[in-house]
């Protein structure tokens, strides 16, 4: 279990992690949402131990990094930034990662054929393709065999068939029960590759929740054909509900459940037609609450001209 406790970050006045607390549970891929510059990275390099927090702390299994005598046989990790000495083989790298964790040289052979660098394993990093040199964070990641692995922004730059190489290996780590936290600043990645979704925003807590529980949460419009509209809209106000016209013959119907319409259309006898819950789209959602939360939010989508 990978617990954060109230963990803030100040690097001078920038606060780029702010009194987080939540819990990555094993078993299910976690997904680690926010948009660039919300403190993705600098959480996932303080629960390494590669940076230290202002306030709070990071705990595998209960204890911080500093404390795990064989990190690598706990966790792993793929963060962004390559730390692999160019002019050495995956293999080396690989070799002395292990060295120093106490982990025999036949598991090297297996993560480099389990990522399907085998082939290459002999030859120096820095002739890697980017794809390739995911593979061998990932190998670097898995060495350890831990409970609990991270990985930061894994799909950027990888080919399409890559990216589902790493959705499938992401389940298959969770189904083997072990603790699965994925960062990425797009909702469409974690959509698709996470059961549970954490999302931050400027260094802090937003929301958590599967993929289906965050569109609820932010959706919530319905649409309405009935028999007397203009009627309907008056009621869903009374209620404190939020009408738009949709067309001539819709009505987009906020703040009230389908359910909630339903109901009031029966009790005034007006005939119903349609009664349609709309969901948000996943981009919409990830927006919604992200929407103060962007560092870098852009007043424009026109591309600057010269004078
Ligand atoms: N070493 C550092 N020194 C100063 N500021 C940093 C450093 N690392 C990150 N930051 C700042 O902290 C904030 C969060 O960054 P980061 O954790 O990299 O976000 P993300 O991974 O979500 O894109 C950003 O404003 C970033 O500029
Ligand atoms: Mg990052």
């Amino acid at each position: 279990m990978l617990k954060i406790e109230h963990l803030t970050k100040r690097y001078g006045d920038v606060v780029a992690v702010d009194d987080l607390d939540f819990e990555v549970t094993p078993g299910v891929v976690t997904g680690f949402l926010g948009p660039n510059g919300s403190g993705k990275s600098t959480t996932m390099r303080i629960i390494l131990g590669l940076d230290r927090p202002t306030k709070g702390r990071a705990t595998i299994d209960g204890r911080v990094y500093a404390e795990l005598r064989h990190p690598l046989r706990e966790v792993g990790a793929l963060l962004e930034a390559k730390a692999v000495h160019p002019g050495r083989s995956a293999r080396n790298h690989l070799l002395a990662m292990a060295a120093s964790n106490n982990i025999p040289s036949s598991r090297v052979d297996e993560v480099l054929e389990f990522t399907g660098i085998a082939s290459v394993a002999t030859k120096r990093v820095a002739t890697y393709s980017l794809g390739m040199n995911q593979r061998l964070g990932i190998a670097a990641a898995l060495l350890g065999d831990p409970q609990i692995l991270l990985f930061d922004e894994p799909v950027n730059g990888l080919d399409p068939e890559g990216i589902k190489w790493i959705r499938d290996f992401f389940r298959t780590l969770a189904k083997e029960g072990r603790t699965v936290f994925v960062s990425s600043h797009l909702m469409s990645e974690m959509a698709l590759s996470a059961d549970q979704i954490i999302v931050i925003g400027r260094g802090r807590f937003i929301a958590q929740g599967s993929v289906d529980e965050l569109t609820a949460d932010v959706a919530g419009s319905v649409l309405v054909r009935s028999s007397d509209q203009e009627r309907l809209a008056a009621i869903v106000r009374s209620r404190q509900g939020t009408v738009h016209d949709r067309d001539d013959r819709a009505l987009s119907v906020g703040g009230l459940t389908s359910d909630e319409v339903g109901e009031a259309a029966f009790a005034a006898g007006i005939t119903l037609y349609e009664l349609t819950p709309q969901r948000a789209s996943l981009e919409e959602v990830f927006m919604g609450l992200t929407a103060d939360a962007v560092q870098y939010a852009s007043a424009s989508t026109e591309v600057p001209r010269g004078a």
